[in-house]
């Protein structure tokens, strides 16, 4: 009784230090420290939207009396895909969906800034989906 209870303890000491052994052999073979990708992105893109794009599209992206919202159906990303949004923010664009006049270019933001922004707005539109349009 005691013999073969002593094996068995044994047998698990084997099988646990084997087991984690090839745990480790997985996790060198794999990165496991990889990050969501785009998380960094939409966090400071949330900022920098803040900053540049809010005061006009809204801090909800809703909009307001200066610039539509961002969570309407026509800025879907099949409609207004990432491109659009870098070309609004380099060239501005021009009054053709809304009335709320032309936007202008937004200075000072890099290509990496303007990733950074779309992606926390395609956050927000998967969070909050989207508005009809027309309103
Ligand atoms: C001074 C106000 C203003 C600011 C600031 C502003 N926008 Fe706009 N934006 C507008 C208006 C107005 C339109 C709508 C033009 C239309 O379709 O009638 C627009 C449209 C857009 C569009 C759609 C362009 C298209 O192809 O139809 C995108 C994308 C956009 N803005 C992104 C941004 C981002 C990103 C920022 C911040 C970096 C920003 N905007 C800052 C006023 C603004």
């Amino acid at each position: 009784m005691m013999r073969s209870h002593r094996r068995i303890s044994r047998l698990v000491l084997v099988l646990t230090v084997a087991i984690s052994a090839g745990a480790c052999g997985v996790s060198e073979s794999t990165s496991a420290d990889v990050t969501e990708p785009g998380a960094d992105d939409v966090g400071s893109g949330e900022v920098l939207y803040q900053a540049n794009c809010a005061s006009c599209h809204g801090v909800d992206l809703r909009g307001t009396d200066k610039g539509p919202s961002h969570l309407s159906n026509v800025y879907e990303p099949n409609h207004h895909g990432d491109a659009s949004f870098l070309l609004a923010v380099r060239n501005g664009s021009p009054q053709h969906h809304w009335r709320f006049g032309d936007m202008e270019p937004i200075e000072g933001l890099t290509d990496d800034d303007i990733v950074a922004i779309t992606a926390f707005v395609r956050e927000q539109q998967a969070v909050y989906g989207f508005e009809p349009y027309p309103p």
